[in-house]
């Protein structure tokens, strides 16, 4: 495991310097959706990692955002987003990471998301616990939804059916504040840290959540999808807490989701 993680940390480490100089001279945008992008960076880096893990690694599997599926021939199978946040960092607006996991036999066992920008690598190990450029990591001990700032993000495919804006109202007006910072490797790694308390999203991809996903659990907090139930990493949705939050976030799920807030909706021109 410890040569496995130490892997994973320097790999994400040099594709964070390969993303450095992209991000500082500004990179031009290729369109793979409507508002769906991809930059020479997210390629970049993507190469830079899946070369080292098939030269390092050669029998493990990859899953890596941009070219696909790499098969395998053990139990072992990484997960890579070489950029998360592309919108972020084709805009100049410094909030991106790497983010690389490692699965055995369909269990997360490592994940390191690495934002260049503040040089901070966040690290999980199963049952080794989650740190942050070394120092343990702990969630926050916020008990009360009205006393949370939790965050989210809206997916860049079928955005106008999406209901996630809807979600977004009710939360702002329970909670100190809703986040939306961009990537979400960096939110769900935020929770792990203590600097938000929950985190939901919907539509995300394996590659997004998979390091985060067990920076939450190492940290103490929760993950599962939107119902409450365990998250799986092809769940169309995702809910990460500090634990003791869990309830109130699923259980405003559940009371949005029956329609009783659907008529909320204030006009435009308020009188003064
Ligand atoms: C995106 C980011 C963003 C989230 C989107 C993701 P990408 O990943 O994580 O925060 O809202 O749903 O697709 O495309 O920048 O790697
Ligand atoms: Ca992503
Ligand atoms: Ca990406």
């Amino acid at each position: 495991m410890k040569e496995f993680l130490g892997a994973a940390i320097h790999i994400a480490r040099q594709a964070g310097t390969v993303l450095l100089p992209f991000f500082e001279r500004r990179v031009a945008v290729e369109y793979k959706g409507d508002v769906d992008l991809v930059t020479e960076a997210d390629r970049a880096s993507e190469k830079l990692i899946v070369d080292r893990l098939k030269t390092w690694f050669p029998d493990h599997a990859i899953l890596a955002e941009e070219s696909g599926s790499h098969r395998g021939n053990s139990a072992y199978r990484w997960y890579v987003d070489p950029l998360d946040g592309t919108t972020n960092f084709a805009h100049g607006f410094p909030v991106f990471a790497v983010s690389i996991a490692l699965e055995k036999n369909g269990e997360i066992i490592l994940g390191v998301v690495y934002d260049p920008t503040r040089d901070e690598l966040f690290e999980a190990e199963k049952g080794g616990g989650a740190r942050l450029n070394g120092k343990p990591l702990r969630v926050s001990n916020i008990s009360r939804l009205e006393e949370a700032l939790v965050a989210t993000g809206f997916p860049s495919k079928k955005r106008h059916r999406n209901p996630n804006i809807h979600f977004y109202h009710q939360f702002n007006m329970r909670t100190h504040g809703v986040r939306r910072p961009g990537a979400a490797a960096i939110d769900l790694s935020y929770v792990a840290a203590g600097r938000l308390d929950g985190f939901w999203e919907l539509n995300l991809n394996p590659w997004d959540v998979a390091a985060g996903m067990l920076l939450i659990e190492e940290a103490g907090g929760k993950i599962t999808d939107l119902p409450g139930d365990k998250y799986l990493l092809d769940a169309s949705s995702v809910v990460a807490s500090n634990g003791l939050l869990h309830n109130q976030i699923t259980d405003l799920f559940k009371e949005m989701l029956s329609g009783i807030y659907a008529a909320d909706l204030p006009p435009v021109a308020l009188p003064d």
